[in-house]
């Protein structure tokens, strides 16, 4: 049987529909965007047709160019030759019908049509620039001729997804159907009612809302201020700047020649390439590649949080946030109503921002449910323990979970260190407890490590990923090993940037190496604003359970001093009262200089490079570990984890990927050279070693099964 067309052509009387048929996002692969051109030659044609409407199959309008034809010897058709400019010398007016997701190339598909109409849960954007390049069908001369050129400089900027409605408020979109309304046959109607409209309205010919920019040049450089921090080391947001600027300053054809060139800069650079990498990367981790087929996550419905602190409370407020209703409860009243009371004020907060409407933080707020105990949330289908860290504590809570939840229940704990099997152990059925990792601020980071129990069922790791991505969280498996393997990773970076201290560095130097390489905030203002009690008290029980750990000094004894960072008003830093701004502290370089001598070790200066790869290589090395050990799937799955749980900048890829782009050969020769130099602590992984002499990308090791 021949494959199902990409595109078909049917027709409903007078009006033509041309379907696109390419599951599952109908991204634009390669013969779709020949087939739509196809189409409406043919619908041109057909005298018995007097305006056609373009609609997607399944479940979206178009999702954009097919990324994984960037930066491969992709089939591209010369400009006066695209769909974009059929479209536009269409004889027969053109209506997009939109559902889903209209994205990219499938946006400006839709802005070269006549007219566009869509459901309410559509979601139009330009996202191009989240990976690295720039709306190249066009997109940024048509929007700014839609929008203006302010609005189209935000959205490509941003590449957010805007809401139907807002879409129309803004002029992208011509009409928005009821919520209950069949879109084609809307689409059907709509295109009858304009049939015999003339001259047909091209996006293209609307030069009025160009003056915007003419009456305040200042717009460009204005938004190239604001956005100079978040796009700091990229092009691509530049470009979009420069591709938006030149649809107000040249005439249409020459505009689009000028987009196609800033497109041409950005495709194979480096900073696209590794944002593809990583659009794949968060996709392929929700795989789970080792679950017998035919298991289904588990529906849920409603969620319980027992521990009303910090991470109990932030992580009711995700459940929240995306329409779950949640009880959450605590050990007393008192702390339940301190816990109702923070999420309380950290909802105000987002209103106060703007970035909350008042009536959605009530709606918000009613969801969330503070109950007595445990009667009170036997029948939630899923409960989050996120008491204290302390296995004591929690082993009587999931042997209280135990007794109340119903069977089936799914029981997660959120804990950051303890072994996952124990807390499964305290209950009689540990197929139903996983590990739910989440990261502080919990409502606010997008990272779930769910941690694999020796006993967790199938079912239950499958739907604890699941849960984490209905509340809009990327959910990544884990191995139940000392830290998991967000933690356990990230662990050797945290002992070098002090032992880095011993040796003659200063926090602020590398504080500033690391916000130059692109992360938010240097790994010491980060620990300052975390608090540093939490590292002092787990560095002391790593020493008494390990005669061999490495001990940090420096880092003790600036804590032991009561410098807890950002809450005492000192830690790496100092800090003025009400002001979270790091201020280098000459009593930390005293305390710094002091112990060096103490200690003996010679005192030298650091280029950036070699901060950045002491603390990043160190990290290579552990994660090589973890996945020789079968704890972690796939490097791209700690790629992901670095990305949403520790800030590292998108546009390098992830901690693996940034190695492959120095090379394994030389990031294993130098791990060997410092191996040499400082002893044990850098011993070559013996993955690394074997990747290295096969010269195999770190990205594509073969994990050990993962137990
Ligand atoms: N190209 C290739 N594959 C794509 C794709 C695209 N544009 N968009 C989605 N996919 C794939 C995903 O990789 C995934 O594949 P998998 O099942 O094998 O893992 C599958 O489609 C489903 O995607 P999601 O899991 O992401 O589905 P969601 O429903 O959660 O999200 C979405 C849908 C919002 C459309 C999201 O997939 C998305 O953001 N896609 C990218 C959109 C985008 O960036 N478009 C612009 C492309 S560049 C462009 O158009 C250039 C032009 O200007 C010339």
């Amino acid at each position: 049987m021949p494959d199902a067309p990409l595109v078909r052509l049917d027709r409903d009387g007078d009006i033509g529909v041309i379907t696109v048929d390419y599951p599952p996002v109908n991204a634009l692969g390669p013969g779709v965007a020949e087939g739509i051109i196809e189409a409406l030659k043919k619908g041109n044609a057909d005298p018995a047709v007097r305006a056609m409407v373009l609609i997607g199959a399944g479940r979206s309008f178009i999702a954009g160019a097919d990324i994984r034809g960037f930066g491969t010897a992709r089939k591209r058709l010369p400009l006066g030759e695209r769909v974009y400019d059929i479209l536009d010398a269409a004889t027969k007016p053109m209506v997009a019908a939109i559902h889903g997701y209209a994205l990219g190339g499938g946006l400006e598909i839709a802005m070269a049509c006549h007219y566009r109409i869509a459901v309410p849960s559509a979601k139009v954007g330009l996202p191009e620039v989240l990976i690295g390049i720039l709306p190249g069908g066009g997109g940024t001369q048509r929007l700014p001729r839609l929008v203006g050129p302010k609005v189209a400089l935000e959205m490509i900027t941003s590449g957010r997804h805007v809401p139907a409605p807002e879409a129309r408020t803004l002029g992208i979109i011509d009409e928005v159907l009821p919520a209950d309304a069949d879109l084609r046959a809307g689409a059907i109607a709509y295109a009858r009612k304009i049939a015999a409209a003339r001259p047909l309205p091209r996006v293209r010919d609307h030069d009025e809302r160009l003056a915007e920019a003419k009456a305040d040049p200042g717009i460009f450089d204005a938004i190239r201020k604001s956005i100079a921090r978040r796009a700091r080391n990229q092009k691509a947001p530049y470009n979009c700047i420069l591709a938006v600027e030149a649809a107000c300053t040249l005439p249409f054809d020459q505009g689009i020649a000028r987009e196609q060139e800033l497109f041409a800069e950005l495709e194979n650079s480096d900073e696209a390439r590794a944002l593809r990498y990583a659009f794949f990367a968060e996709r392929e981790a929700a795989k789970l590649p080792d679950m017998p087929v035919g298991v289904k996550p588990r529906e849920f419905a409603n969620a319980a949080v027992v521990g009303a602190g910090t991470m109990g409370g932030g992580i009711a407020m995700s459940f929240a946030d995306f329409g779950y209703p949640v009880r959450i409860m605590d050990a007393s009243k008192e702390a339940l109503d301190r816990g109702m009371e923070r999420i309380r004020a950290n909802y105000a907060t987002s209103v106060k921002r703007g970035s909350l409407a008042q009536d959605e933080m009530e709606r918000r707020l009613a969801r969330i449910q503070p109950v007595a105990g445990y009667d009170d949330i036997g029948d939630a289908d899923i409960v989050v323990e996120a008491v204290f860290e302390e296995m004591d504590v929690k082993k009587p809570i999931f042997r209280a979970l135990d007794k109340a939840m119903k069977p089936g229940a799914l029981m997660v704990s959120n804990t950051s260190a303890l072994d996952i099997d124990q807390l499964a152990g305290e209950t009689a059925r540990p197929q139903d407890v996983a590990g739910a990792h989440f990261f502080s601020p919990a409502n606010v980071m997008k990272l779930l490590e769910v941690v694999r129990g020796a006993k967790s069922s199938p079912e239950t790791l499958l739907s604890t990923m699941a849960m984490g991505r209905k509340i809009g969280k990327l959910s990544a498996m884990a191995g139940n090993t000392d830290g998991f393997v967000a933690n356990r990773s990230r662990g050797p970076f945290n002992s070098e940037m002090v032992i880095l201290l011993e040796e003659g560095c200063l926090p602020e130097q590398v504080d500033k190496v690391m916000v130059d390489f692109g992360y938010p905030m240097g790994p010491f203002a980060v620990g300052d604003l975390a608090g540093l009690d939490i590292g002092l008290a787990s560095r002391k029980r790593r020493a008494a359970q390990n005669p061999n750990y490495r001990k940090l000094p420096i880092a003790d004894r600036v804590a032991e001093l009561g410098r807890y960072g950002q809450k005492t008003g000192a830690g790496w830093y100092r800090y003025e009262k009400g002001d979270r701004t790091p201020h280098p502290d000459p009593e930390v370089a005293r305390i710094i200089k002091e112990t060096a001598a103490e200690l003996g070790v010679p005192q030298r200066s650091f280029t950036d490079q070699e901060i950045l790869r002491r603390l990043l290589f160190s990290s290579v090395n552990e994660a090589c570990r973890i996945l020789e050990e079968g704890k972690a799937y796939r490097a791209s799955d700690i790629d992901v984890m670095w990305l949403h749980g520790f800030g590292f900048p998108r546009y390098r890829g992830g901690l693996m990927y940034w190695a492959d782009q120095i090379g394994v050969r030389d990031v294993y020769n130098q791990i060997a050279a410092w191996n040499q130099q400082y002893g044990e602590r850098w011993a070559p992984s013996r993955l690394l070693r074997e990747l290295a002499e096969s010269g195999t990308p770190l990205r594509e090791a073969k994990a050990a099964p993962m137990h």
